[in-house]
């Protein structure tokens, strides 16, 4: 079984990227992470990243066949009809990511453009959303909380 997490603009920036807002962690640190966690909980993963939302749109159809698709669309999230449909389109359970609260930044940032298709979202927890989320999708997919 494998878990897509997919990674939109500028988050190949984290560690440099705005530090106070997004930490000090890589996307590689990141990707480390993501993969230990899900491989002890038996699951295979399939990490990428991409700044173009044509390519995020493949990545999402790409990624119908997986068992739970995690995104940080980052930029996209709050613009990209695109996405959404392609979303719309994963029969899989969706867990929209985010390491700041989007909420709690400016009004630009309140709206999710992609929500409608995704199961939940976390968001806030700084790297830590990720496996927050990869814990999320496991139990979705494997019916447990354990
Ligand atoms: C982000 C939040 C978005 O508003 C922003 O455009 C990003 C990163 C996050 O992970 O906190 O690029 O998705």
């Amino acid at each position: 079984k494998t878990i897509a997490v997919l990674n939109g603009p500028n988050l190949n920036l984290l560690g440099t990227r705005q530090p106070e807002i997004y930490g000090r962690q890589t996307l590689a640190d990141i990707e480390a992470m993501c993969v230990k966690h899900s491989k002890s909980k038996g699951f295979d993963l399939r990490f990428q990243q991409t700044n173009i939302e044509g390519e995020l749109v493949s990545m999402v159809q790409e990624a119908r066949t997986c068992a739970a698709v995690l995104i940080n669309a980052a930029g996209y999230t709050h613009t990209s009809v695109a996405l959404l449909d392609a979303l719309l389109t994963v029969d899989a359970p969706v867990i929209e990511v985010h390491l700041s609260s989007p909420h709690k930044r400016e009004a630009i940032r309140h709206r999710s453009v992609i929500a409608p298709a995704c199961t939940g979202v976390i968001a806030g927890f700084g790297a830590l959303s990720y496996r927050l989320a990869l814990d999320a999708a496991i139990a979705l997919v494997d019916g447990s909380l354990g």
